[in-house]
This record gives C-alpha cells, structure tokens and sequence, in this order.
C-alpha cells in the first residue's frame, strides 16, 4: 500500500469472463434486496455446492468445514446487479504482506501456512476468555453466504461470495465487560512458514494488527469467515478465519487470525502506525476523502485491463451507507478518515 502504487501493469487479468456468467443468481432471478442485515433476507438451506461459481479449485477442506457447509444459509446477503469476481482473480490478486509485498506472491507462497490445527484465542475484557481449536470456535454458528463489495484503499475493487458468521455473535458468547470499548485482531507470527516477516521487508511491525470500534465489531454486516466461493478459504484470502469489514477498505480485514482481544483503549493498528497521515483508523470507504496521493472517488473493478479499465464510481461506505452511516453520526470524516 505505501509502498507499491498501483500501476497500470498490476491489473492486466487478462483471462476475462464476462460478467454475467458471474452474476448471482438472485440478480439473475431479478431480486431487488438490497445488500441488508441478513436476518432480513431470505435465504437458502443446503448442501455445498461449489458447482455454482465457475472455475473454483476444490480445496482439502477438513470434515467440520463440509459439515457446516451442509447448512450455510446461501445468499444470505447478495450484491443486486453486481457481477461476482472470477475465483481466479480473487486468488491470484492479493495483498497478504507476510507471503510478500506483490499481487502475486500470496498465492505463491502461501502454500507453507499450516492452517491446521489453528488455535485462536480471545482475551482481555470479556467475562468467558478462550482459547480454542478452530473447529470448536466455529461449532455454535451457523455458516452464511454474504456476497460483499470489496474496497482496496489502492482503488481496486471485487465483488467476493464470502462464507462465514456475524462477528457479533461470537462477542455475545464472550461477555465483554464494560471496560471493553474496541477489539483488537492479531495475525499468526511464524516466520518459519511466512517468508514476508523474515524479509527485509521491514516497514512491518509484525504481527499485523487491526481493530474495530466494539459497536463497529457489532454491526451485522461484519463477519469472520471460514470461506469463500462455496469452499474454505485458500491460505492466500487469509485461512483459516479472517475478518471481513465491507464498509471499510480492505486493509481493515486481517487475514489468519489468531487472537481476539477485548480492550479498552483503541489498538495500535498496522497500517496507521505505519503511515497515520495516509491510512487512518477507521479507514471507512469514502470517495470525498481522497489518499493524500491518490483519489479515492472512482476505482478499478477487477478483472481490469489497460484496454477495459473498469473504472466505477466509488460509493459512500462501500454502497452500505443505510447499514452503518448512523455508527458515524457526529464524527468528522475527515479527520477520522
Ligand atoms: N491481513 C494480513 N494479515 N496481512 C495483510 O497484508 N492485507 C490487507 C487485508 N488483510 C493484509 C491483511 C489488505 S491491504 C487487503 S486489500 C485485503 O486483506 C486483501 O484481501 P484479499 O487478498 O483476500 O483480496
């Protein structure tokens, strides 16, 4: 991000398929659900079928995953008339700095992650603190398709069929006290499988860091997924249980999580500490604040080429405005960009 501008050359997916073998199929059935809280939506029960994106790889998914996915509620959340992202782009065009500082280094090098068994623990202000092996983490919640808009603050964009459960859920069962007024995520540190932190590549402070405001942690639309495109998530997209914040740009949604805490001050984030007059804490998508060097109203729609650019007008919050304007009511933007 403060290192590599994006440039033309970065975005030539050249392999293109058109948008409407994408499309969902509830856009193509004509629903007109806006992107909402899933409670609201109707929803499908039923067996895994990774059959209805084109393209994905099967993945060595463990028997828990499969388990679950035999009653993920589909199409939970849906993104009306926006075409899904090919699987290849969203696997092959990341940014996952502990697997290197290059689009295509993740997918690359992420193969050395063992993402089983995981561990993640949750501590700090909460009455019920944990540590837990994955499946056990996972176990009380059911899985839900949420189709989500995704806003790198390089101005790139996809549109990804994510599969996980509310993050809220997960505070509930934990208790926060009532010191607890943000959460703070942290990444796995194993320079042994993630050649990014035994780099020169230092500008890190690992591990990496992210947080959200406790009322931001519960606001329905944020998530932890376990996968995404009907299977679990490839190590590259942030395996084995990552965040995913849609109304905020991408670097807020910290990949293989292992730690969960509860605390009362506001976290030392990653990026911000890195460089806080360029990516801000709450780093809420908004095409009226531009990056100091570059702007932020319009953005490229992967997969984008030096002869299609994809160029497309940046929503405010992401296009979830009505989910989460009010979480900002009385807060200056601009200054807490
Ligand atoms: N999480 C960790 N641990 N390390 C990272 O480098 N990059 C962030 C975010 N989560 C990052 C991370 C950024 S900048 C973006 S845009 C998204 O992951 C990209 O997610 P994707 O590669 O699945 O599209």
């Amino acid at each position: 991000m403060l290192i590599k501008l994006s440039k033309a050359s970065d975005c030539k997916a050249s392999d293109i398929t058109p948008e409407s073998f994408y499309l969902s199929r509830r856009a193509l059935l004509g629903g007109s659900v806006a992107a909402l809280a899933a409670s609201a939506l109707p929803c499908e029960v039923g067996a895994a079928d990774i059959s209805r994106y084109a393209d994905v790889e099967a993945g060595a998914a463990p028997g828990w995953f499969s388990d679950k996915l035999a009653t993920a509620r589909w199409q939970a959340v849906t993104a009306p008339g926006e075409g899904i992202t090919p699987y290849k782009d969203a696997t092959h065009y990341n940014n996952f700095y502990e697997f290197g500082a290059d689009k295509g280094d993740p997918a690359e090098n992420a193969g050395s992650l063992k993402v089983q068994p995981w561990t993640v623990v949750v501590d700090g202000e909460v009455g019920k603190p944990g540590r837990y092996v994955l499946e056990d983490f996972v176990s009380p919640y059911q899985l839900e398709e949420r189709i989500y808009r995704l806003r790198c603050v390089e101005a790139w964009s996809m549109v990804i069929p994510w599969l996980g459960f509310p993050l809220s859920a997960v505070l509930k069962q934990v208790e926060p006290t009532s010191k607890a007024k943000f959460i703070r995520f942290e990444t796995l540190q194993d320079p042994s499988s993630m050649p990014g932190q035994r780099s020169n590549f230092a500008l890190i402070d690992w591990p990496y860091v992210e947080g959200l405001r406790l009322d931001e942690a519960m606001n329905p639309l944020a998530i932890l997924a376990v996968g995404m495109y009907g299977r679990e998530l490839p190590n590259q997209n942030g395996a084995p249980l990552r965040l995913v914040v849609p109304w905020k740009y991408g670097f807020k949604s910290i990949k293989s999580i292992v730690r969960i805490s509860l605390v009362a001050e506001q976290p030392r984030t990653t990026w911000q500490a890195i460089a806080p007059e360029e990516y801000g804490f709450y780093a809420n998508v908004n095409p009226e604040v531009d990056h100091p060097r570059w702007t932020q109203a319009r953005e490229r729609r992967l997969p984008s080429g030096l002869f299609s650019p994809n160029v497309r007008t940046t929503q405010m919050f992401n296009g979830y405005a009505e989910e989460v304007a009010e979480l900002y009511g009385g807060l200056d933007l601009r200054k807490n960009y």
